[in-house]
């Protein structure tokens, strides 16, 4: 039969099966019977496709609504951009704005980690966000190009390089919050920073919230007043490290060197530190400060090099090696421990932390500000699942051992939290593909608090009509 000879399209079928109708009634009768079966057939074979309404599948594509990323004179972004490529350890901004903020390729990892990965590892500067932040805006699928058909708007500013540049040296209060001030100035020349007063505006600044509180600095000399101006009152602001008691401040993870390209790079990643020959039981990555009499970090390194003679403890000394500059005496040292130290550092936070995760390695916190009150968005509510808790206090007057401390923890134990800790790595990283990473949970959070405080905002408002 020609049905079955040619393979056919619907319409052709239909055409053939019209072309006969004038012949014999029975063979009309076969042939419509014929095609009802290939419909049949058709039919099952081939489930329809949901019909393409547009209007729900931008709901579900974009469920939070659409952002859009303002065009700002380039003086508050590109031209703020270092020139300096490389990571230089005395220049923090060095390499920040390097491969849209990834930075050079991590060459010195060749060896220790899988071949198949070096292309997913960089030397990435630890305030580059505002920089990764920007790029992936840029080409977010929720990004709209009509301010009309935005739920919330991104200021691509990139404050902590222009503060950045002021912080170690002598300079006047103008010029730390010139960038800031002219900022404000802008914005409020745009309508829809007038229509709100910016309740659904949000920023990204790659370094710590107290770089932008001078006023409310208990001495009041670092930094720029930016969060304290007026009109920054109702600004989101994503940092690596957030003031706990201000919920404009979102904590966002630190960046690491581990920029994964697919979910396989993720598999081959876990399955690696999973694996490692962990020799050690502790880690610690860091300098002492002299100048601070009861300097926690000195007492660590003092510590840990105590018990590195036996192999408990493997040290980093950031005083002897240049631990801004390449990390192959990092990356061996955190692979090869169970455990790792994250006392605090100049602020509460630590980039460590999350070098230290990443590498599958438990962290031992000191401080609950260097991690539990800041990243909700990415940890386990049970911070006894992925993490050690010591007092600072219980180590400094002497009535905690670290070492028995992390003794007490069976294998069992350790694995299991191991296990958790894994959980939190794809969550954590600056993936380089579309992923679920910590840049989609930072963005879909923001957005659907924006969401939230609208409908509040309205229930309050119909709340205020009924009592009036
Ligand atoms: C700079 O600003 C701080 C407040 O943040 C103020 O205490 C200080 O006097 C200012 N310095 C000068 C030179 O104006
Ligand atoms: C792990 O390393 C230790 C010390 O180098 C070695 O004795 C042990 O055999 C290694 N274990 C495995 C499973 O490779
Ligand atoms: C840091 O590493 C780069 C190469 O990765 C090198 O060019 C530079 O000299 C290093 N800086 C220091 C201070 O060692
Ligand atoms: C800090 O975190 C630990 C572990 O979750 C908890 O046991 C402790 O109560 C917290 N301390 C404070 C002051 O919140």
């Amino acid at each position: 039969m020609f049905i079955f000879n040619k393979p056919k399209t619907p319409t052709s079928i239909f055409t053939s099966f019209h072309s006969h109708l004038t012949s014999h009634p029975l063979i009309t009768l076969f042939i419509f019977t014929i095609f009802l079966i290939q419909i049949l057939i058709l039919c099952s074979h081939s489930p329809s496709p949901a019909p393409e309404l547009s209007s729900s599948s931008a709901v579900e594509k974009c469920p939070n609504g659409y952002i859009y990323v303002y065009n700002v004179p380039s003086m508050f972004n590109y031209d703020l951009l270092p020139t300096c490529k490389d990571l230089d350890p005395w220049h923090w901004q060095c390499g920040v704005a390097t491969n849209a903020g990834y930075g050079t390729p991590a060459s010195e990892l060749s060896g220790i980690i899988p071949e198949s990965l070096m292309p997913a590892w960089h030397r990435t500067n630890q305030f580059s966000s505002e920089i990764i932040f920007h790029n992936k805006l840029l080409k977010h699928n929720c990004r709209t190009m009509e301010p009309q058909s935005a739920a919330s708007f991104y200021i691509p500013f990139y404050g902590g390089l222009a503060v950045g540049k002021y912080l170690f040296s002598d300079s006047t209060n103008e010029s730390r919050d010139f960038h800031a001030l002219e900022l404000i100035k802008w914005v409020q020349s745009q309508p829809y920073w007038l229509k709100s007063n910016g309740l659904d505006h949000f920023i990204v600044l790659g370094r710590i919230t107290w770089d932008f509180r001078r006023l409310t600095d208990p001495e009041q000399k670092w930094g720029s007043t930016f969060f304290n101006m007026p009109e920054m009152q109702n600004v989101k602001r994503l940092m690596i490290e957030r003031a706990p008691s201000d919920y404009r401040d979102i904590g966002i993870p630190y960046p690491t060197g581990f920029h994964p390209r697919s979910d396989t790079d993720i598999q081959t990643w876990v399955k690696f530190v999973r694996t490692y020959n962990r020799t050690s039981l502790f880690t610690f990555v860091g300098a002492a400060r002299d100048d601070i009499g009861d300097d926690i970090r000195g007492l660590l390194l003092r510590m840990c090099r105590d018990d590195s003679v036996s192999g408990t403890c493997k040290l980093v000394d950031c005083g002897v090696t240049l631990c801004a500059n390449g990390s192959l005496e990092i990356m061996s040292s955190l692979l090869g421990s169970e455990f790792c130290l994250q006392p605090r550092g100049d602020s509460f936070t630590r980039r460590s932390v999350f070098d230290c995760m990443v590498a599958g390695s438990i962290p031992v916190l000191f401080w609950n500000r260097t991690m539990y009150d800041q990243y909700e968005w990415y940890l386990p509510k049970e911070p006894e699942s992925y993490s050690v808790f010591i007092d600072h206090d219980d180590v400094s007057k002497g009535k905690k051992s670290i070492k028995s401390v992390l003794e007490s923890y069976s294998r069992e134990k350790v694995r299991e939290m191991r296990e958790r800790v894994i959980e939190i790595i794809p969550k954590i990283v600056y993936s380089e593909g579309e992923m679920n990473d910590a840049f989609e949970i930072a963005i879909d959070g923001v957005l659907r608090r924006f969401k939230e405080e609208k409908y509040q905002r309205l229930e309050e408002a119909e709340l205020n009509m009924a009592r009036n």
